[in-house]
C-alpha cells in the first residue's frame, strides 16, 4: 500500500465509487483503488504528496467526466474472443434458433447487447456466431450494441486490432476467416465490425433502459465478468435495470461463477447442461385484478392468445383497418372503459391487456389519439416493433398530432435501425414545435451516430439551451425520468 492518501479521505472515496462505478473495493484491495486515484492525479498534473492528493480532492468534483476517467484506471480489461462456451453454446443452440424461427420472413430482427464488452472481443465474438447461423444476415435487421464505462477499452473495440493472446480460445478456421493479418496483429474484417455499435454506458448510472441510449427491448444481454465486481445494492439495481431493457422472455447471460439467485428474482432460472441461465419472467409487472375495477377485467384477459394472433385477426376483419374506428354494439356496455382505465393499465405494465382495451376504445371511436399513442407505446414496450410502427403511422394520420407523437414514432424507428425515416419523422416533429427537446436530442444522436458531428452538435446546443431554465434534477418531459442535468451531460460528453 502506498499509503499516501488518509484512510478516511481513500474510504470517503470508496464510498463514491462504490455509489456512482458500482464496484466496491474491500478493506484488503483498497491499495487498488489508491494506486487508481494516485495515477489520475498525475494525470491531472498533481504529485504523489500527501498534502498535494488531500488539496486536490477536497476541491475536488466527481461529476461523469470524472468519474469515467478514474473508471479507465480502476477496472479490468481481461477479455477474449469465445470466452465462456457455455454461454455461447446457450446463445447459438437455444436461444437464436428460436429467434430465427419467430421471425424469419416476418420482421427478420435481433437485438443483442453486450454490456461491459471491453475491448470488443465479446461482441465480435457475437456478431460471428450470428453471421455463421444467419445465412441471409445482411437481410436481417441485426443491432448488436456494446457499451462499456471504459473508453480507452472502447477506443481499442472500435479500432478492432487484437494481439494473438486475443485468440487463445479462436479455432484458425474462424481466424482466417473474420481476420486480417495487420504486421503480428488481427484486423476484425469490416463486415463484422459493421455490425456493433460501441458506445459507452456506466451499468451503475440510470442511463437503462432508454431509448436515449438504445438499451430498450433487448433479445439476449450478455453482462459476464462484469457485476461479480458491483457492491450488493448497485448489484441489485443493475440486474434489475438490465431485466427492464429486456423483451418478455428475453435472456439475461452472465458468467457461471459470478453471481448468486438471490439477485434474480425477475428472472426465472432455466438450468442448462452447461449452467444455470437467466430469462425475463413472461407478464412479470402484469399486477393483480385488485387494482382494477373487475368490471374492466371480465372476460377481456385471453392469456392463452398472443397479440400478434390477436392483431392479425383485427387487420382482416375490423374497421380500424379502414380507418374508421367506429363499430358501434362491440363495447359492453357494462365495462364502462375510461381512459384512466387504459393507461393505469399501461403504468402498471399490463400491455397486452392495454392494448385490448385500447382497441375497444377505438372501436367506439373514443379517446382517438390517446388509445392510438398507448397502443404504439405497449408493442414498443413488448419489443413488437412492427406492430409499434404500424400503430404508429396510423397515430400520425390523426388530426392536430403533436410534436409527441411523431417522436414516439421516430424512437420506434430507431429502434428498427429506421434511422433515415426516423430523420424525416424528427424533422416534422422539429417543424411543428422547434422547442421540443427530446426531438433535438434523438435527432442529435442520429447525426452523432452518422459521423454528421457538425449538425449533431446543433441540436444538442439547442437541447442545453432549451434546458437552460431546468433545475438539474427536474425532469425532461415527456422523457419517462430522464433530469435535465443527465441530459445536458449527455450531449456535453458526446
Ligand atoms: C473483465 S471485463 C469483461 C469483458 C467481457 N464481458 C468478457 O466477459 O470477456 C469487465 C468489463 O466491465 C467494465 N465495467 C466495469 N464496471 C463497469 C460499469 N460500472 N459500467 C460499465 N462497464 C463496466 C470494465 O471496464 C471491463 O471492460
Amino acid at each position: 500500500m502506498n499509503n499516501i492518501i488518509p484512510a478516511d479521505i481513500l474510504h470517503e472515496t470508496n464510498g463514491i465509487v462504490a455509489r456512482r462505478l458500482g464496484c466496491d473495493y474491500p478493506e484488503n484491495r483498497l491499495d487498488d483503488l489508491e494506486r487508481g486515484i494516485l495515477a489520475m492525479a498525475r494525470e491531472y498534473g498533481i504529485k504523489d504528496s500527501t498534502e498535494g492528493i488531500i488539496k486536490w480532492l477536497s476541491d475536488f468534483t466527481w461529476g461523469t467526466t470524472e468519474l469515467n476517467t478514474l473508471a479507465t484506471f480502476l477496472t479490468v480489461g481481461e477479455t477474449y474472443f469465445f470466452r465462456e462456451k457455455a454461454g455461447l453454446d446457450i446463445f447459438r443452440k437455444h436461444i437464436i434458433p428460436g429467434l430465427i424461427c419467430k421471425r424469419r420472413y416476418k420482421d427478420q430482427y435481433l437485438r443483442i447487447w453486450s454490456a461491459g464488452c471491453c475491448t470488443g472481443e465479446e461482441p465480435y465474438t457475437l456478431a460471428i456466431l450470428l453471421s455463421e447461423m444467419i445465412p441471409d444476415v445482411e437481410n436481417w435487421n441485426i443491432t448488436i450494441l456494446a457499451t462499456d464505462i471504459n473508453n480507452i477499452f472502447l477506443e481499442k473495440a472500435k479500432a478492432g486490432i487484437y494481439s494473438p493472446w486475443s485468440f487463445r480460445e479462436t479455432s484458425q478456421l474462424i481466424k482466417k476467416q473474420y481476420f486480417n493479418n495487420s504486421g503480428k496483429n488481427f484486423e476484425i474484417t469490416p463486415r463484422i465490425r459493421e455490425m456493433v455499435t460501441f458506445s459507452q454506458l456506466n451499468l451503475a448510472d440510470e442511463q437503462y433502459p432508454s431509448e436515449v441510449t438504445n438499451t430498450m427491448n433487448m433479445d439476449v444481454i450478455f453482462c459476464r465478468n462484469v457485476l461479480m465486481y458491483f457492491n450488493p445494492d448497485q448489484l441489485r439495481l443493475a440486474t434489475r435495470r438490465l431485466n427492464a431493457s429486456l423483451v418478455e422472455s428475453g435472456w439475461l447471460i452472465t458468467s457461471a461463477v459470478e453471481l448468486n439467485d438471490d439477485f434474480f428474482h425477475d428472472f426465472t432460472g432455466t438450468p442448462f447442461e452447461q449452467g444455470i441461465f437467466y430469462q425475463k419472467r413472461p407478464g412479470k409487472k402484469e399486477i393483480s385484478a385488485p387494482y382494477i375495477a373487475k368490471d374492466h377485467l371480465q372476460g377481456s384477459v385471453n392469456p392463452g392468445k398472443t397479440v400478434t394472433g390477436r392483431l392479425t385477426k383485427q387487420y382482416n376483419t375490423s374497421p380500424i383497418k379502414r380507418g374508421l374506428f367506429i363499430s358501434p354494439g362491440k363495447v359492453h356496455a357494462k365495462e364502462n372503459l375510461t381512459l384512466e382505465t387504459v393507461q393505469l393499465l399501461f403504468d402498471n405494465g399490463r400491455y397486452s391487456t392495454c392494448i385490448e382495451k385500447c382497441m375497444q376504445l377505438l372501436t367506439i371511436n373514443s379517446f382517438v389519439t390517446r388509445s392510438l399513442t398507448l397502443i404504439v407505446k405497449c408493442y414498443a414496450n413488448l419489443g413488437k416493433l412492427p406492430e409499434a410502427h404500424h400503430w404508429g403511422e396510423k397515430l400520425l394520420q390523426q388530426d392536430g398530432i403533436d410534436a409527441a407523437a411523431y417522436y414516439l414514432v421516430a424512437s420506434i424507428l430507431v429502434e428498427s435501425n429506421e434511422h433515415e425515416l426516423a430523420q424525416q419523422t424528427l424533422k416534422k416533429a422539429l417543424y411543428l414545435d422547434p422547442h421540443h427537446v427530446l426531438s433535438h436530442f434523438l435527432l442529435g444522436n442520429i447525426l452523432y451516430r452518422q459521423d454528421k458531428k457538425n449538425l449533431a452538435s446543433k441540436h444538442f446546443r439547442n437541447v442545453r439551451e432549451l434546458l437552460a431554465t431546468f433545475e438539474k434534477d427536474e425532469m425532461v418531459p415527456g422523457s419517462d425520468g430522464l433530469t435535465a442535468g443527465r441530459m445536458i451531460e449527455f450531449t456535453e460528453r458526446i
